[in-house]
């Protein structure tokens, strides 16, 4: 199990320094228990990631022997969604425990852009809610958290300081009764700019790959906190991992959402395993991160550290007999296939909107009844013709791609042909025009 899960706050008093908050919550969670609902029916837990907000709640809910209902960030994607799950939750009687507590967390997601709605249904269920609702986000001066922060009571989270990290790291020390050197627990604290699941991280890599915590290790493992954006370094490292953490790091810290990285991963593998049983290997672990994910997105996010184990680790150590082989790696295909799908799509729908605008018909009748005739005139109908169809119509190059296939550049030349015409044309007539002008002014 991951440190930072087996490590989790299980009490009040596990989480550290943040005194203020606890105080807070603790007290408002008191007024709900004695039957006195506060006026404000939610709090919006706020500060940097890795400072506790999740833990508190967890913790106040199994020290106080509570229900918890935590939704996540997919739970509230769409208005649609927090109907269905917070309106419901906020109603909701517990069956077995005292009181239920709403956990939303993060939700900083809540997109005002993707959808406007989700902020305001949020407002309405806030102040009927007969459970007390719990948000956290990270940021909560952004704009399209604005309207909600009248219906909730703001509390801080204050980033944690380099010794409050240390002693968390020392415990942690401590109980795994491994030697953990202060200077080398001070450098991972200040690296991990106050976020102590990041802390905690790194801590474990450190302490599974080398059995010990000394400062010279740290020092040349420890890289300050940053995303991994280049998916060649996260594949490079993938594939050609020494040791465990190098690849649950490399997944751990990527950019890329984890079925990318694992379409990447999975069409790279026979690539570059030349061992049948190694290839074996490597999908099986794959083909199981792929059932945890579902499960994860169901709503058991704590299931990620192992679906990264699987991902990273669980392919890089399924090598047993063969080597690495030198291949480059391969684009995957089924990334390839779902672009072309989508560009085929965007064309089809964006031909038949142009033509059913001009000849007022509806789309559907268009691609059922125009666009067959269409795709047979363009890739064999008189190229004059087409092409005067084709500037008629304005169809993009793309769009004539999708519909004539390999003619298309025999239809821009007659296209841009045909426009040079025209010019020429144009422009005969109008200085012939100027000449009749220019003698008739002369003989005035
Ligand atoms: N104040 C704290 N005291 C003790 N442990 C903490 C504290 N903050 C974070 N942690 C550790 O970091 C991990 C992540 O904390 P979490 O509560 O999920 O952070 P947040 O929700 O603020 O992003 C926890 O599992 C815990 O081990
Ligand atoms: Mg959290």
């Amino acid at each position: 199990m991951p440190w930072v899960i087996k490590y989790r706050p299980k009490k009040v008093d596990d989480v550290v320094n943040q005194e203020e908050a606890k105080s807070t919550v603790l007290t408002w969670i008191h007024s709900w228990l004695e039957g006195k609902r506060p006026t404000k029916k939610a709090l919006l837990l706020y500060g940097p990631p890795g400072v506790g907000k999740t833990s508190l709640v967890e913790s106040i809910a199994s020290e106080y022997d509570l229900e918890l209902l935590e939704l996540n960030a997919s739970d509230y994607r769409r208005t649609q969604d927090i109907r269905k799950t917070v309106a419901v939750a906020s109603q909701k009687k517990p069956l077995f425990k005292k009181m239920i507590i709403i956990l939303m967390d993060e939700v900083d997601g809540l997109s005002p852009r993707s959808d406007a709605g989700g902020i305001e249904e949020l407002m309405k269920i806030i102040p009927n809610s007969i459970n007390p609702i719990i948000l956290t986000a990270n940021d909560p001066w952004k704009d399209s958290l604005r309207p909600l922060r009248e219906y909730v009571t703001m509390v801080q989270f204050k980033q944690l300081t380099t010794n409050q990290i240390i002693a968390v790291l020392q415990n942690i020390c401590n109980k795994e009764k491994i030697q953990c050197d202060r200077e080398a627990l001070k450098f991972i604290a200040e690296k991990s700019l106050g976020d102590v699941r990041g802390a905690i991280n790194d801590l474990e890599a450190v302490a599974e790959g080398y059995g010990r915590v000394t400062f010279n290790i740290v020092s040349l493992v420890v890289k300050p906190r940053e995303k991994n954006i280049d998916l060649w370094r996260t594949l490079n490292s993938v594939f050609y991992a020494r040791e465990f953490w190098q690849a649950r790091k490399a997944v751990n810290t990527s950019e890329e959402d984890y079925e990318t990285l694992m379409a990447w991963i999975n069409d790279n593998i026979p690539a570059k395993y030349e061992d049948p049983e190694d290839v074996f290997r490597a999908w099986d672990s794959l083909a199981r991160a792929s059932i945890f994910l579902k499960r994860a997105k169901s709503g058991n996010w704590f299931l990620l550290p192992y679906i990264f184990d699987l991902i990273g680790p669980g392919v890089s150590f399924a090598r047993k007999n063969g080597q690495v082989l030198r291949n480059r790696f391969s684009y995957p295909a089924k990334i390839k296939e779902m672009a072309q799908l989508k560009s085929v799509r965007e064309n089809r729908e964006g031909v038949a909107r142009t033509i059913a605008k001009r000849i007022h018909a509806s789309k559907r009748i268009v691609k059922s009844e125009v666009l067959p005739y269409l795709f047979l005139m363009m890739k064999y109908g008189d190229i004059n013709r087409v092409s005067k169809l084709s500037s008629y119509y304005s169809f993009t190059e793309d769009q004539l791609r999708y519909l004539a296939g390999s003619r298309v550049k025999e239809i821009i030349s007659s296209i841009n042909r045909e426009a040079s015409n025209v010019k020429e044309t144009k422009s005969a007539e109008s200085s012939k025009h100027a000449a009749k002008k220019k003698r008739r002014s002369r003989s005035k």
